[in-house]
């Protein structure tokens, strides 16, 4: 089964159902302020959604070309894509739930249609919490046409609901259903939604009959709205019996084109094999931002700067290949050809499309280049990287801070992106000096922010080992203004239970007012005294070891807050299980 052959009987099978087929919008909302790219086929119809009555009629079905930046640092994986197209059907206000999840398993299963496996299917349904009960109605039409009760799981919010796609809007429960690929689960607890590869999601049926609002709250909906997605490039592979979303039709042959253009030839290694996934991805989706016809090209400022990003993410990995020669172009027209009927925005607009990446390739690949060789030269005087040599590779060398960041950690050094911050506002201060005094004040709200989630998440590490055991580590983590995201090893979704249980342990801390130090040692006494961190040899010299009181000390580089009160009320938001063994909890503070 190819992409297009998916993609013509989905169409047809709901056209048979009295679905009006509708265009694709375009990838970048017009009248969204909230988000900057179409990130699923209801995005544009969520006025629709929330009540007023579509021209084509009250039941939908279309193809949606769609990105999610969200998962930009996931893309490398046998799943994860930033660019996908997206099947679906919505109902306005006309059939709910039995229809819905009918006309989905008929289109699954029947040997007309998709001819799946029975067996092969489970599904999820809501579990329900104190705001909406649980979604029994969708399990009983499971039962009904044939799924027994070992195969239907019931999950959180964190799973089981969807949307809205910005902050507020039209969003409900939703039941997904996932094909089991037939490899061996990876623990005892492997379930659908688990990410480990076993089970495949393919399909979401969503009943939005809420409205989320400005202030948090949900209300119901003067309509019953269903909202259904299928990604392509996923459901391809499963019908193939593939391993990943790079073999399908769509993304084999630039697979193919880059190992050539790279001469890497079968085996390749695992880095090989992520970066050719990063440029596969990222390609198409520049390819479908250039192909609007609002032309926008590459900039600094929101989906222009994203934009930006893909290219020069494409290039850096295109380097790391080796590959010497131009080759933005080769690929673009390699996807402008194979998608061109579907989307004829890509033909109209080719010229757009070749010119600015052939542009932004040779405008990049020279302050690459440029900047590599003094990132490495810095690298071997001083054996690390500061925020200030990131800030100098910035402003002399163009050189991205996303990029210095991604060659730092590939040497385990961390930079220290509040002083870049600092270092980079201090030099547009100099320039900026009318408005100078807002700027700052906003500015130091964000680093403050930042500040005392740095602490917290050192105490949410510590609270983790305490309730889940000492075999958890940090795997990642990252930190914005808004939240912390913390990655550790651990096979299941932790309970609700123990969820509390660690935010109870760290807003406990917090109210106890314990001081936070900061020490230098080398990184052998930062081991002998149990200190938590990276010890690889690399770290020649002296390294920062915080402690909060006796309760935790990590090797880190800051910065902290000088007492745990300072950090607030602390909340966890969110688990999502991210595949073999790894956990993320994305947590905020108040
Ligand atoms: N909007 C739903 C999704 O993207 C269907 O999964």
């Amino acid at each position: 089964m190819e992409s297009n052959e998916l993609r013509r009987i989905y169409l047809q099978f709901f056209k048979e159902k009295n679905h009006a087929i509708i265009p694709s919008a375009s990838i970048m909302p017009d009248d969204d302020p909230t988000v900057l790219f179409t990130t699923a086929g209801m995005h544009p119809l969520q006025v629709y959604l929330m009540g007023q009555p579509h021209p084509a009629g009250n039941r939908l079905a279309n193809c949606q070309k769609c990105l999610r930046t969200g998962d930009i640092d996931d893309v490398g994986d046998a799943t994860h894509l930033t660019f996908f197209e997206m099947l679906g059907n919505w109902s306005l206000g006309d059939y709910f739930k039995k229809e819905a999840i009918t006309m989905s398993w008929e289109f699954l299963t029947d040997t007309r249609w998709l001819g799946l496996d029975p067996e092969k299917i489970s599904v999820t349904v809501f579990e329900g919490d104190e705001e909406v009960p649980r979604d029994e109605e969708s399990a009983n039409y499971w039962r009904e046409v044939g799924i027994p009760d070992d195969r239907i799981h019931y999950l959180d919010r964190s799973e089981n609901w969807w949307g809205p796609a910005g902050e507020t809007g039209p969003c409900g429960p939703d039941t997904e259903m996932f094909y089991d690929t037939g490899k061996n689960p990876c623990s005892e607890t492997c379930r659908p939604g688990c990410n480990c590869g076993k089970f495949f999601e393919i399909w979401n049926d969503v009943f939005m009959s809420y409205n989320k609002k400005a202030d948090g709250t949900y209300e119901k909906l003067k309509q019953h709205n269903v909202d259904t997605g299928m990604g392509i490039e996923r459901t391809v592979a499963v019908l193939n019996g593939m391993q990943s979303v790079f073999e399908i039709d769509s993304n084999a042959p630039l697979v193919e084109k880059v190992m050539k253009l790279a001469r890497i030839k079968e085996p390749m290694n695992e880095e090989q094999q992520r970066a050719i996934r990063i440029i596969v991805d990222h390609i198409k989706a520049a390819t479908f931002i250039l192909a609007d016809d609002k032309h926008l090209p590459p900039s600094n400022l929101g989906q222009g700067y994203v934009l930006r990003r893909l290219i020069r993410r494409t290039i850096r990995q295109g380097n790391l290949l080796n590959i010497k020669q131009q080759f933005l172009p080769e690929l673009a027209y390699f996807v402008i050809n194979f998608y061109k009927e579907t989307y004829p925005e890509l033909e109209r607009n080719k010229e757009f499309i070749i010119e600015n990446f052939t542009q932004e390739e040779d405008k990049f690949s020279k302050a690459l280049r440029r900047g590599l060789r003094k990132f490495n030269k810095i690298l071997k005087e001083k054996e690390t990287i500061t925020a200030e040599d990131a800030f100098l590779l910035f402003t002399s060398f163009g050189f991205p801070l996303e990029i210095t960041t991604e060659l730092a950690t590939e040497q385990g050094i961390t930079i220290n992106l509040e002083v870049f911050k600092e270092e980079f506002e201090h030099h547009r201060d100099l320039s900026r000096k009318a408005t100078a005094g807002t700027f700052q004040s906003g500015l130091a709200d964000h680093s403050e922010r930042t500040t005392r989630l740095h602490t917290a998440t050192h105490l949410l590490q510590q609270a983790l080992r305490e309730i889940l055991g000492d075999h958890i580590e940090q795997k990642g983590s990252n930190i914005t203004p808004e939240r912390t995201r913390f990655d550790f090893n651990h096979p299941k979704n932790l309970s609700m239970e123990e969820l509390k249980k660690i935010e109870d342990i760290v807003n406990q801390k917090i109210k106890e007012a314990l001081p936070v130090y900061k020490e230098i040692m080398t990184p052998q006494e930062a081991k002998e005294q149990g200190a938590l961190g990276f010890f690889e040899d690399r770290y020649e010299g002296k390294v920062s070891v915080y402690s909060v009181d006796s309760f935790s000390k990590e090797i880190c580089t800051g910065p902290h807050v000088t007492n745990t009160q300072e950090i607030g009320n602390f909340r966890i938001q969110k688990q999502k299980n991210i595949g073999t063994g790894l956990m993320r909890i994305r947590a905020t503070v108040d």
